[in-house]
């Protein structure tokens, strides 16, 4: 592109005032033309590229250490396990035979380019909002991938579930299909926002509830829910939770883009989408999603708990666990759980301890964890793994008593809480 235009300067230049002026003009006008539409060509490509980063194709149609787009990636469900496609150009593997009509309809509709009916394990229950646009743009960057020969192995989904067919049924019931329509009552930003979060962003596929047969209701979106990997989605509608009412738009933006803030840490599946998809927003879309999400409506809130003077047992069981933590876990996270800004998390007042589901909270002490690694936090820190350190009743003490030191407040852990933890990870 930009060689194209120091050329043509280049032709002005030499072919001024001479005879062939007439002649070098038009080729000049040509070669314009053909620099403009190059550069189009160019800047569609990537905003293609930026799109499929924001609906993190990449995270789940690539493998470890695979190649990009080549798919084969296992999603374990509580329907058996999906592999993900192939979705770079080849023809016999991938689709390099779609049309840009395949693809809309694969994205709107849900349907392959043989017309079987997806899995929504691929979140085209979200996708669908997602404009024509958008869509073309991320089809014409598939097309320019490199084309990868892999075959894709079957699904291993269990019996009802792995006859197609029922799917039917199953849209039927809780499949809306229809691109974003803009709220006229709110802002621009606004509606970008609620646009990606509910479309591309695919916020909902994790953050929302879903039935026995895996479909969201949107009643109750955002509401938050245990995932088949036994993390807990929490909540976007409860401030206790994931909710960020009282957030400011520049907290948010620091969660979503960066994965740590003074408040919170983004851990686990969530870690993974901000270091394979929301670190990649650009700032005004970072915006946009931060305005829409302090913006959603509060949820019922819990009810407030009046907690009862402790008895002597529970004391004594907390006890234990307060012990655990000086032993195990003050020397990052401080006497009084203060935590290191920007190394450590504060675990006073963090809303992952004490959340009323206690899934997550079990899950980091058991295998530790690092925050996303993200362009603004290169090199995070990392918390070691206690599964093989502590036993299930120390575990459940320790982790009474976080969620009740410091002027915290949650409920008590039980071993078999632990233990639940322990039989399901993946
Ligand atoms: C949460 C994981 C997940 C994400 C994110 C995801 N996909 Fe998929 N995708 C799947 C799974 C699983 C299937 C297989 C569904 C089936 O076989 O019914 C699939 C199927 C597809 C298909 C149909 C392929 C075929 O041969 O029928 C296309 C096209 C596709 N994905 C494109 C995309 C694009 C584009 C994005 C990003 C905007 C994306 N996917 C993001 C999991 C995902
Ligand atoms: C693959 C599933 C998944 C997807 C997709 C997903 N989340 Fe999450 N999210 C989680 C889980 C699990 C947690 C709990 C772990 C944690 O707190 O970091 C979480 C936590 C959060 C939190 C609270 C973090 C804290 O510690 O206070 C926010 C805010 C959030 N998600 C927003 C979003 C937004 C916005 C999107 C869409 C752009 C999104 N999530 C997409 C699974 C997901
Ligand atoms: C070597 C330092 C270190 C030690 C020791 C340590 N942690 Fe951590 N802890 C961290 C880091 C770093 C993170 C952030 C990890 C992440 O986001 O995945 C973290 C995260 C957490 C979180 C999640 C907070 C959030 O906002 O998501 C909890 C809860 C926690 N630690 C509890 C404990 C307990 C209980 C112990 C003792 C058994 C312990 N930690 C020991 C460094 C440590």
């Amino acid at each position: 592109m930009k060689t194209a235009l120091m050329l043509v300067a280049t032709i002005k230049r030499v072919f001024s005032g001479t005879g062939y002026g007439l002649i070098a003009l038009l080729m000049v006008g040509v070669m314009e033309i053909h620099a403009a539409t190059e550069s189009t060509a160019v800047r569609q490509l990537a905003r293609g590229e930026y799109l499929a980063r924001v609906g993190n194709c990449l995270g789940c149609h690539t493998t470890k250490g695979g190649q990009p787009f080549a798919g084969g990636l296992r999603l374990t469900t509580s329907f058996g396990t999906f592999v993900t496609p192939n979705i770079t150009p080849d023809d016999e593997t991938g689709i390099g035979r779609w049309s840009q009509e395949d693809f809309w309809r694969a994205m709107h509709e849900g349907k392959s380019r043989d017309g079987r009916l997806l899995y929504p394990a691929f979140p085209y229950t979200d996708y669908t909002k997602v404009t024509r646009e958008d869509a073309d743009l991320i089809f014409a960057y598939l097309r320019s991938i490199p084309a990868v020969s892999q075959s894709n192995p079957p699904h291993e989904i269990r019996f009802p579930y792995n006859y197609r067919p029922l799917l039917y049924v199953w849209r039927a019931l809780f499949f809306k299909q229809g691109i974003y329509e803009p709220d006229s009552t709110k802002s621009e930003e606004w509606n970008r926002g609620a646009y990606l979060v509910q479309g591309l962003g695919h916020c909902n596929a994790c953050h929302t509830a879903r039935n026995v047969l895996g479909a969201s209701q949107d009643e109750h979106a955002s509401e938050g829910q245990i995932m088949d990997s036994n993390w807990y989605a929490p909540s976007l509608t409860t401030r206790q939770e994931a909710g960020s009412m009282d957030w400011s738009i520049e907290e948010i933006v620091e969660l979503l883009t960066v994965g740590v803030t003074q408040r919170a840490m983004m851990s686990g599946p969530m870690g993974t989408v901000v270091r394979q998809s929301l670190q990649y927003l650009t700032p005004e879309d970072a915006r946009a999603m931060a305005v829409y999400l302090k913006s959603l409506p509060e949820s019922d809130a819990p009810p407030e708990v009046r907690y009862p003077e402790m008895p002597e047992g529970v004391r004594k069981y907390l006890a234990q666990g307060e012990k655990l933590y000086e032993k195990h876990c003050q020397d990052c996270h401080g006497a009084s759980g203060q935590g290191a800004p920007g190394i450590y998390p504060a675990l006073t007042g963090n809303r992952s301890v004490t959340m009323a589901i206690p899934t997550n909270v079990i899950r980091i002490v058991l295998n530790g964890g690092y925050p996303p690694t993200t362009a603004a936090n290169p090199q995070p820190y990392g918390m070691p793994p206690f599964q093989q350190i502590i036993r299930d009743e120390e575990v459940a003490q320790l982790v009474s008593f976080i969620r009740n030191a410091w002027g915290n407040r949650g409920s008590l852990v039980t071993p078999v809480d632990v233990g639940q933890s322990r039989g399901s990870r993946h």
